[in-house]
């Protein structure tokens, strides 16, 4: 047999965690790319066992006679050189993964949550070891975006990531934008379609994206950023009335993860924005994902498609897979994270942006130019005010200039104060192009 024949026989042993919408969706997908990924690898992929936490439940899956509820023992098998996580969760996971990599087995994982919180830990593992650990089905599914940011721009300076990186908020705000729906009823069609979870939290509340936008910051700008650096705000206080006002003044609503650098300063939030309809963001529908990346060379990229959902999730695992595997069967190992650069996390207090604040006043001589000394007082300059008849009172939605979140929301909580103040509805933050 030739060495390169003998190459092609080389088996990959692999260990899958998981069996639910994505994990049999990358089993399906091996077993159907079969004699195509053997050739890309040079090697075969043997799975070796699928780890699920209830036999019973799985009983009719063809992968059944693979099954164990025994995660542990599978990892430590000699003959599983490569582990792929797709249970979810933080501790449980975190716990085999880290087993994994100090076993020596590479680590593929679509676990954003797990990357976000202890990444540190998780590349130390790899790194001592000299095994892969990847994580490209983490943030936005099919849409290679990891891949790049590691790779493709590793001999640029990247300025900001920005973008849509949750499908079921997107979907949601979609639907209101479209149908004129409330939040409510867009959430149960979003559920009853399948986009949301059954408890549908991590994703409304922003925390799924908020893990997505300290895995990209991170990669972007060489400098450890976990969730908990990530400012997070979901979409579940924005009513049909943000979005119908959003509509009159040629905008719409979309749920951002905006990750910038300033000078030696990083920063990334997640929150409800408003962008113009003209935005190329504004035109992202339905569940897709999409992203800026912007680098001082390269200019602006934009990456766009699936974000959610078995297949395009498995097929970023593949890749990942494919890539791991080879390193396995010709040697070598694909850069880890590099962190090098550790900037400083902004306060978010500082981080400045512009604000579409809408509000019930007393529609009485002079209140108008109580509440712009309000604004003028701490400095932040009006763009547009505009207001209009509400029963007895006038709705008044007040666009500011750029102002750092700080100061703005000093002013949101004088405006709270005033008696001539019935309430401030909302506070939306604001991107242009
Ligand atoms: N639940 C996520 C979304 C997909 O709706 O985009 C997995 O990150």
């Amino acid at each position: 047999m030739s060495d390169k024949s003998q190459q092609d026989h080389r088996s990959v042993g692999v260990a899958v965690l998981g069996h639910g919408t994505v994990g049999s969706e990358v089993l399906r997908l091996i077993g159907e790319y079969s004699e195509d990924l053997t050739h890309r690898i040079g090697g075969t992929l043997d799975i070796k066992g699928v780890a699920v936490s209830d036999l019973e439940k799985h009983k009719d899956s063809p992968a059944a006679h693979l099954m164990t509820t025994d995660a542990m023992s599978l990892i430590e098998r000699d003959d599983v050189d490569i582990v792929v996580e797709v249970i979810g969760g933080i501790d449980y996971p975190r716990q085999l993964v880290l087993a994994a990599l100090n076993a020596g087995k590479s680590v593929i994982t679509a676990n954003k949550a797990l990357v976000a919180a202890h990444s540190a830990e998780l590349d130390d593992a790899a790194d001592r070891a000299g095994v892969d650990l990847y994580y490209e089905a983490a943030v936005a599914a099919a849409i290679p975006v990891i891949g790049p940011l590691r790779r493709s721009l590793a001999g640029d300076r990247v300025v900001a990531v920005k973008g849509i990186v949750n499908g079921t908020t997107n979907f949601i705000l979609d639907a209101m934008d479209s149908t004129g729906a409330s939040y409510d009823d867009m959430l149960a069609e979003a559920t009853r379609l399948g986009y949301a979870e059954a408890d549908p939290t991590a994703d409304v509340e922003g925390h799924d994206a908020a893990s997505k936008a300290a895995i990209l910051a991170s990669l972007a700008f060489h400098t450890r950023v976990t969730a908990d650096d990530v400012y997070c705000e979901g979409i579940s206080k924005i009513t049909a009335d943000d979005i119908n006002a959003a509509k009159k003044a040629g905008q719409t609503i979309k749920l951002l993860a905006i990750c910038e650098r300033n000078g030696d300063k990083v920063s990334a939030r997640v929150h409800p924005t408003l962008i113009p309809r003209e935005h190329p963001l504004a035109s992202v529908s339905q569940s897709f994902n999409a992203i800026f990346v912007e680098a001082e060379a390269a200019g602006r990229l934009m990456f766009y498609g699936n974000g959610a959902g078995g297949a395009p999730t498995a097929s970023a695992v593949l890749g990942d897979l494919v890539g791991a595997a080879r390193n396995k069967v010709h040697g070598g190992r694909a850069p880890g994270a590099s962190t090098y650069a550790n900037l400083e996390i902004a306060d978010f207090g500082e981080v400045e942006t512009r604000y579409h604040v809408d509000m019930d006043v007393d529609d009485q001589l002079g209140v108008l130019a109580r509440i712009a000394d309000q604004f003028s007082g701490a400095g932040i300059s009006l763009r547009t005010v505009r207001q209009e008849e509400k029963g007895d009172n006038a709705r008044l939605i007040v666009v500011t200039h750029h102002a750092p979140e700080r100061d703005l929301a000093g002013v949101v909580e004088k405006l709270k104060a005033m008696d001539e103040v019935k309430s401030v509805n909302s506070v939306i933050r604001l991107e242009s192009e």
